[in-house]
This record gives C-alpha cells, sequence and structure tokens, in this order.
C-alpha cells in the first residue's frame, strides 16, 4: 500500500513530488524516494522513514528537473531500509521506477536475470521491473516497447511509473489491480496512487483500469490495454471535492478532525436521500438497479476491518428492517471459499478506500456469476465504485487519518438507509429510524460535547496491557469496532466480544487489571447486559460502561460511566462508536504515538 506521484511540466517538478509524497504518507511511511531527470541527468534521493527525512535529504541542483516520480513505502519485501526503498533503478542508472503492489513472481524472474548476469541490491520484489525493462530494451524499437515486454512478465499486482534518461520527455505507467490516477493540468500532467494527492493541482482526472499502460508527456495522454492489444479511450472525469476537507484546519491531527466531523458526516450521508417528512428514502446511486433489488433473497455483504464491522450493523439492519437474510464474510476470505451463489443473490462491497485488494478481489471473484454487485464507498471514482453495477457514496469527503472513524459513521448510516430502502415503508421502524436520522447529527454533537470528560476517563486507563469490549446486538459490532480502534492507535491488547460470549471463555482472563468497556445503551435487553457486567464485577475487573442519558441504575454496575444521548437501538450504536473512538484518541495521544500513522499500517490496503 505504498504511495506513488510523478510529474511531467514546466514547473519545478521535485516539490510537487515531495508535497504529494506527504499527502499520501498515510499509505505507508517505512521509506521515501524520488528520481528527477533534467535535460536527460537524472537524480536520485531515498530515505528510509517519513518523507520529510527525504525533502531534508534532496539536494537544491535538483529543482529545475521538470520530471520526477518519486514514492512512499509499506513495505512487503525486504527491511524498511534506505537501499530498500523506491525509486529503484537499472545498474547504469538510465531507468527509474516506483511501484506500489507484490510482484508475486518477482523471485523467477529474478534468477532468469541473475543467469543473464544482472546484480541486485535490495531485497524487494520491484527490483526486478527497472532490470527487466532494461533487458528488453536491448531489443526494443523504444522504451514504450521495453516497458510492455517487461510488464508482460509481471505477475501479481502492480501499480508502476517509470522514467529514463534516454526519452527525458515522457513519463510511464501501468496498472493492474493497484490504483493509479493521472492529473490533467496545463501544459502539464501528475501521476498519483489517488487523487489526494493531486487536489491542489487540478480536479480533472484520469482514472488508469487494469492492463492499462499510459506514456505521458506534458501535453499529451497515450493509453494502451495491454489486455486488449489496442489503444485504450480513457475520459477524463472532473472530481467534486474541495481540497480544503483535506487540510488539518485547527486540529492537531486528522484522526481528531476526523471525529469531531461526525454530525456533518451524517448530515451529508443522508443529504437529498432522506425525506421524513415524505417517509422518503431516495438513493439514486441505486436506481439503475430497482427492478433486479426486487427479486434479491440473499445479500452477502464483503469487507474487511471497520468496513466489515459496519457490515455486521447493515446484516441487523437490512435483516430487520428487510427481512432479507444477510451474511458479512471477510473479504480476504470470501474469495477462497466455495459457496453456492444463486442469481438472486446479491452482493454487497464495503469499503472507505474503494481500493482495498481482498475487496475487489471478492467482486472479481463472482464477475461471471451474473449476480448483482453493490458498493458502499467513500472514495469517489475508486476501484470498486468503478467495478460494481450500482452503489451509494458516503460522502465522507477525504478520511486521512489511518484509522477510519467517520467513514465507519457514515457506513452505517448509509446502510440504514438501504434497508430502509429495500424495506417497509408503512413499517412503524421505517417512521421512527427516518426521523431519528434527523436527529441524530445534534445527538452526535451532543457527545462530542463530553469529549474532555471521554478524554478524563480515558486516562485512567491509559496504562492497562489489555481490554475487552463488550455489547449486545446492534453494540455488539461497536464493540468489535471500539476494540479495534484502541489496538490501531493505542497498540494495547483490546478484544470486542458478544456479551453472552463471556461465560463461554473470554471471562478466564478477567481480573483486577483487565478492564472491559461495557456498551449498555437502552434496548429491550439491557437486563442480559447488566447481568455479563456482573459476571465481569465478580471477577474483580474494572468497568468503563456507555450508557443512555438518565440511566441512572448503571452506576451501580461499572466503575465508570459515559452517557451517550437517548436514541433508537438502531442508532446508538453509532453514538457509542464515538466514544469508543474519543476514548482510543485519548489514549494513544497520552501515550504519545503518532495517531495519524500507527506503526505497521497503512490506510488502503492494496495487496492481498
Ligand atoms: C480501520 O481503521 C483500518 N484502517 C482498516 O481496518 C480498514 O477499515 C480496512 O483496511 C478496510 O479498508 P477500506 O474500508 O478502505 O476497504
Amino acid at each position: 500500500m505504498c504511495g506513488i506521484v510523478g510529474y511531467i511540466g514546466n514547473r519545478s517538478a521535485t516539490p510537487i513530488v515531495v508535497k504529494g509524497l506527504r499527502s499520501l504518507e498515510y499509505r505507508g511511511y517505512d521509506s521515501a524516494g524520488i528520481a528527477c531527470i533534467d535535460d536527460g541527468q537524472a537524480q536520485l534521493f531515498k530515505q528510509s522513514g517519513r518523507v520529510d527525512k527525504l525533502e531534508a535529504s534532496i539536494d537544491k541542483s535538483s529543482l529545475n528537473a521538470p520530471l520526477a516520480i518519486g514514492h512512499t513505502r509499506w513495505a512487503t519485501h525486504g527491511l524498511p531500509t534506505t537501499f530498500n526503498s523506491h525509486p529503484h533503478s537499472n545498474a547504469d542508472r538510465t531507468v527509474f521506477v516506483v511501484h506500489n503492489g507484490i510482484i508475486e513472481n518477482y523471485q523467477d524472474i529474478k534468477t532468469k536475470l541473475q543467469g543473464e548476469g544482472y546484480t541486485f541490491v535490495s531485497e524487494t520484489d520491484t527490483e526486478v521491473i527497472p532490470h527487466l525493462i532494461d533487458y528488453y530494451l536491448k531489443s526494443s524499437k523504444s522504451f514504450e516497447e521495453a516497458f510492455k515486454k517487461a510488464l508482460r512478465d509481471l505477475g501479481g499486482a502492480y501499480a508502476i511509473a517509470a522514467i529514463t534518461t534516454k526519452e527525458p520527455g515522457k513519463m510511464f505507467a501501468a496498472r493492474l489491480s493497484s490504483p493509479l490516477v493521472i492529473g490533467v493540468g496545463k501544459n502539464e500532467h501528475l501521476l498519483a496512487s489517488d487523487p489526494t494527492a493531486l487536489m491542489e493541482h487540478t480536479k480533472k482526472v484520469i482514472f488508469l483500469d487494469d492492463y492499462d499502460v499510459a506514456v505521458i508527456t506534458n501535453k499529451k495522454v497515450a493509453v494502451h490495454n495491454l489486455k486488449k492489444g489496442k489503444i485504450a479511450e480513457r475520459k477524463a472525469e472532473l472530481l467534486d471535492y474541495d481540497n480544503q476537507e483535506a487540510l488539518l484546519g485547527d486540529y492537531p491531527t486528522f484522526m481528531l478532525k476526523e471525529i469531531f466531523e461526525a454530525p456533518a458526516t451524517i448530515r451529508s450521508a443522508t443529504l437529498g436521500r432522506t425525506i421524513a417528512s415524505k417517509n422518503l428514502v431516495k438513493l439514486g446511486g441505486l436506481e439503475s438497479v430497482t427492478s433486479q433489488l426486487e427479486y434479491i433473497d440473499r445479500l452477502v455483504i464483503v469487507a474487511c476491518g471497520t468496513s466489515y464491522y459496519a457490515g455486521l450493523v447493515g446484516e441487523y439492519l437490512i435483516e430487520e428492517l428487510a427481512g432479507i437474510p444477510v451474511e458479512v464474510q471477510l473479504a480476504s476470505e470470501f474469495k477462497y471459499r466455495n459457496e453456492p451463489f444463486s442469481r438472486s443473490t446479491a452482493i454487497l462491497a464495503i469499503s472507505q478506500s474503494g481500493e482495498t485488494a481482498d475487496t475487489i478481489a471478492a467482486l472479481k471473484k463472482v464477475e461471471d456469476y451474473g449476480v448483482l454487485r453493490l458498493g458502499v464507498v467513500n472514495a469517489v471514482g475508486s476501484t470498486i465504485s468503478r467495478i460494481t453495477d450500482a452503489g451509494v457514496y458516503c460522502h465522507a469527503g477525504p478520511e486521512q487519518a489511518v484509522a477510519s472513524t467517520k467513514a465507519f459513521i457514515a457506513q452505517v448510516t448509509v446502510l440504514m438507509q438501504i434497508a430502509l430502502r429495500l424495506g417497509d415503508s408503512g413499517s412503524k421502524q421505517y417512521k421512527a429510524i427516518l426521523k431519528e436520522l434527523d436527529a441524530l447529527p445534534a445527538k452526535a454533537q451532543e457527545v462530542l460535547d463530553q469529549a474532555e470528560e471521554i478524554k478524563r476517563i480515558a486516562l485512567k486507563y491509559k496504562d492497562y496491557r489489555d481490554f475487552l469490549f463488550i455489547g449486545r446486538t446492534y453494540s455488539y459490532p461497536a464493540a468489535l469496532e471500539g476494540a479495534l480502534k484502541l489496538k490501531e492507535v493505542s497498540y494495547i491488547h483490546a478484544e470486542g466480544y458478544a456479551s453472552g460470549e463471556m461465560k463461554h471463555g473470554p471471562l478466564a482472563m478477567i481480573d483486577e487489571n483487565f478492564p472491559t468497556f461495557a456498551i449498555a445503551t437502552n434496548s429491550p435487553i439491557l437486563s442480559k447486559a447488566y447481568s455479563n457486567i456482573q459476571e465481569i464485577r465478580a471477577r474483580k475487573g474494572p468497568v468503563v460502561a456507555i450508557a443512555t442519558k438518565g440511566n441512572k441504575a448503571i452506576k451501580k454496575h461499572a466503575d465508570d460511566v459515559i452517557y451517550v444521548p437517548d436514541s433508537l437501538e438502531q442508532t446508538s450504536l453509532i453514538l457509542s462508536t464515538m466514544v469508543t473512538q474519543l476514548f482510543a484518541y485519548y489514549i494513544a495521544e497520552a501515550k504519545g504515538l503518532n495517531v495519524d500513522r500507527p506503526r505497521n499500517l497503512a490506510k488502503s490496503v492494496t495487496v492481498e
């Protein structure tokens, strides 16, 4: 899940590429590098660690170069060291390559090239690419020809940018599974793993498809599709987001900013879609498949991480409100399962980035099954939004922190509307939820107004090494998500469990050193939640509880209580999740950790 940026034009390429890499650092921050070419002369700068370190190492003499490619790395093959960082080059440093993805057959290619006398300086899979191009240059009339020959040998996933001193007026790019987008400017073109790095320069973009190879000059973009073996027309699209959204503003971190965007996130996820006064839910993105939606008798939701937990909420909602049986499957497992699929089964992929390789692979698995493929996606124009038949955008705006927060809130809000859309608009619940969706942004703000109190309680628990999160029905996925957030940003061991499962094993772990976060907001089975909390108290386990405002009884069950405004059982989990997001945030902040760039993680996981 690395980040790639490229620039060709009349401006100084290096600062543009470095700034782009900084905005893509959430894709990986193990090392960074840049290669630039000026007047046929190449310069290469690489550093292990963050982009700042790279920027400090760049020689001012490179600032005239009008052509450059850069990379920020999330290590898959080889340690996060300088010599494993990209760009990689051929021996005489005339070819430079940056790559996002995994070359699955790199060992075979390496052995073949070593047989041809090539020597390798890194442990990466990527280094085979510049040597392979070098190898084919000997039998090709142009770099483009050699590049295509090399691509045909590569197995796995790749987004590649390449430049060469032999043709300094061109930038070369190719994509298979990993995302790559071209930014169209005046006498200049940019290249990036996602539009975030382009926004400052242009909103006019060309998304490359699988097997696309692009030859880019400052004036022209020519795309050829290797699989179809012919020129490919790729239309430029205008992206409608404002780059202010992607800026930190007055917040210390993106994670806190994105948690505090919850009220606006709920509003934009329902804007123009729910009209409570008319008892109406209108999802434009599903209109093209209205007839197919009528025939769905089974829904399989596929996703990863936080999106998977949003899917679990979707399961409860769609089964309860639309009576359609739902299964939620981890996309990484779904791909390798052999299960029957009838034509009346639909598949729903949930993804913030829209680029998660496991989720894309799950969709590709059923490509020829003739089943309806739907998407709930946040990133506009992303792969999943383009390969699904229809879907609903989350409209949460760019999410920059690696730990997903506002996207989860938006995903659950969208799944609620999909459940209503598929359900019976005459039901009491339909009306109640529709009405509550209007009230939720204000209730979310009430939770944010308690941030200092949540911080006070979080600091009491920051030194524990283990944590359990429990909940029942709709609060169960919230417990799983709460545990994931704490794990991701504070590195504390945390597990989410259905409260009723405790006595079937996890209770053995409980003692005075193992606190539990119990989500116990009002529901028809609140008394059951109390008994589960009592089981923990009986083992001296400390308990922090989330409860509905006005619930005094909870105080005798828990050491600390965080109250959220009264809401429906189906919607309370949104408020509870905001509390667990803040709880995790304040613990990580108190531990002095980089909450936006947690170790070993990356924002969008573009390799299997
Ligand atoms: C969540 O905080 C993590 N960043 C991760 O689990 C994420 O949810 C998962 O990788 C799925 O990403 P997606 O929603 O972009 O597909």
